[in-house]
């Protein structure tokens, strides 16, 4: 069989980008590896067979951008409901309404404030230490919003994500943390939010939709790289650290465990999320899909609901690679695989494992976007070289 023009592992909202831009605009012949047994990476999902609800594979996913170009994009695979997010945290038995707010204060110190008076309250609170000078997280939290605020709704969420205490984490974890003095709580504050209205596997299989695009799953790339590196531009969205077959070491992820179950109600929470903030549970939020679409209602099965517990904790081998760590130790190590990267003959790293940072959906849109426009079609429509 004759070589693709392009090669891309990874069938992810990164890759799927590149291949519908090389396929649909230059007119390429676009070969797409993936090993799992489904396109669209992180943001696939599945209707749950028994009712009907669906469920984010690998963890919750909710659409927002505030960039134009990414929101007309998108739009033109899927359509998106008005479903707008937001959060809920439990702590020692009550409920309270996240980000912190107003409604927050408020309900937590038993007393209305003006925002004014909430502002002096936290600038007081968070008075007892200096930001600049926090050695750790727990003292750069409490330099930001006061102990009482950072006791209930940070030390023990940061803890269980982390699995360590947050005197032992790094300040630099956390840069801001932002309180907001009105009753604002939706959860996002981009110009555009909603949940692709058939689903997230609709729209990303529309991507793939092209004659020129094949995609080739439950094909790991290093199977057949021998077929097709030096051959053909390669963009892999990969690990980056695999790649180079761990060389430079491996760089450290935090995975969550999902525990997915179906339960005997038609609403076991009211709302989408619930985070909990109390260290002694084990868990960090429960997930509950149906209240992603309400507009679906009439076709989930009654009295039954799919929830999901969420566990944090260190990746190890074998594990899904969800957030960077991103310590000390890691950065020099990518700074290492950034220079091995550039020097690899027709190969782009791109996506969120390829370049080890945590992208959100319209981030990892809009920088594929910025690959194609910088480096692809330069290539391909004009002869620069590829780098
Ligand atoms: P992605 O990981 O999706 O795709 C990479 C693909 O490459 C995978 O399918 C993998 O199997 C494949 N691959 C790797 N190595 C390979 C090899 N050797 N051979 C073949 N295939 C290979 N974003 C957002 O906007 N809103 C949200 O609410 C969330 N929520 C969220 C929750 C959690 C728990 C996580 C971890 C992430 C999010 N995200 C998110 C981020 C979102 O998942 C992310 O933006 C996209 O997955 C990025 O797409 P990529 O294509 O870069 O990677």
């Amino acid at each position: 069989t004759p070589l693709p023009d392009l090669v891309i592992v990874g069938a992810g909202l990164f890759g799927l980008t590149i291949a519908e831009r090389c396929a649909e605009e230059l007119g390429l012949r676009v070969l797409i590896l993936e090993r799992r047994h489904h396109l669209g990476g992180n943001a696939y999902s599945e209707r749950d067979p028994e009712t009907n609800v669906e469920v984010h594979k690998y963890g919750a996913h909710l659409f927002h951008t505030s960039n134009e170009r990414v929101w007309e994009y998108a739009n033109r695979f899927t359509s998106f409901t008005d479903y707008r997010h937001k959060v809920f945290g439990k702590y020692q038995g009550q409920v309270y309404s996240l980000p912190l707010n107003l409604a927050l204060i408020n309900q937590f110190f038993g007393k209305s404030h003006t925002p004014d008076e909430a502002r002096a309250l936290i600038a007081e609170q968070a008075s007892e230490f200096d930001t600049a000078s926090a050695s750790n997280l727990e003292e750069k939290a409490i330099s930001l919003i006061g102990r009482p605020l950072y006791e209930a709704f940070i030390k023990g969420y940061t803890g269980k994500q982390w699995q360590t205490d947050p005197t032992e984490l790094s300040a630099d974890i956390i840069t801001r943390l932002p309180v907001r003095y009105t009753f604002q709580n939706g959860w996002f504050s981009d110009t555009y939010e909603g949940l692709p209205t058939e689903g997230y596997t609709a729209w990303l299989s529309k991507m793939a939709d092209h004659p020129n695009i094949e995609v080739r799953l439950e094909t790991d790339f290093f199977a057949v790289a021998d077929d097709y590196k030096g051959k053909v531009p390669i963009v892999y969205t990969g690990p980056v650290d695999e790649y180079f077959g761990n060389s430079e070491g491996r760089l450290s992820w935090r995975t969550v465990d999902l525990e997915e179950s179906v339960v005997d109600t038609d609403d076991f929470q009211g709302t989408g999320v619930v985070n909990y903030n109390d260290g002694d549970v084990p868990y960090t939020r429960i997930i509950e899909f149906k209240h992603f679409h309400p507009e679906r209602e009439k076709t989930h099965l009654p009295g039954k609901s799919v929830i999901v517990h969420e566990y944090s904790r260190f990746a190890e081998e074998g594990d899904e690679p969800y957030y960077p760590v991103n310590t000390a130790d890691d950065r020099a190590k990518l700074l290492k695989y950034r220079d091995l990267a550039a020097a690899e003959p027709m190969v782009l790293f791109g996506g969120r494992l390829g370049t080890y940072k945590y992208l959100d959906m319209h981030m990892a849109i809009g920088s594929a976007l910025s690959m194609y426009d910088n480096k692809l079609k330069p290539h391909f429509a004009e002869g620069a070289e590829l780098k």
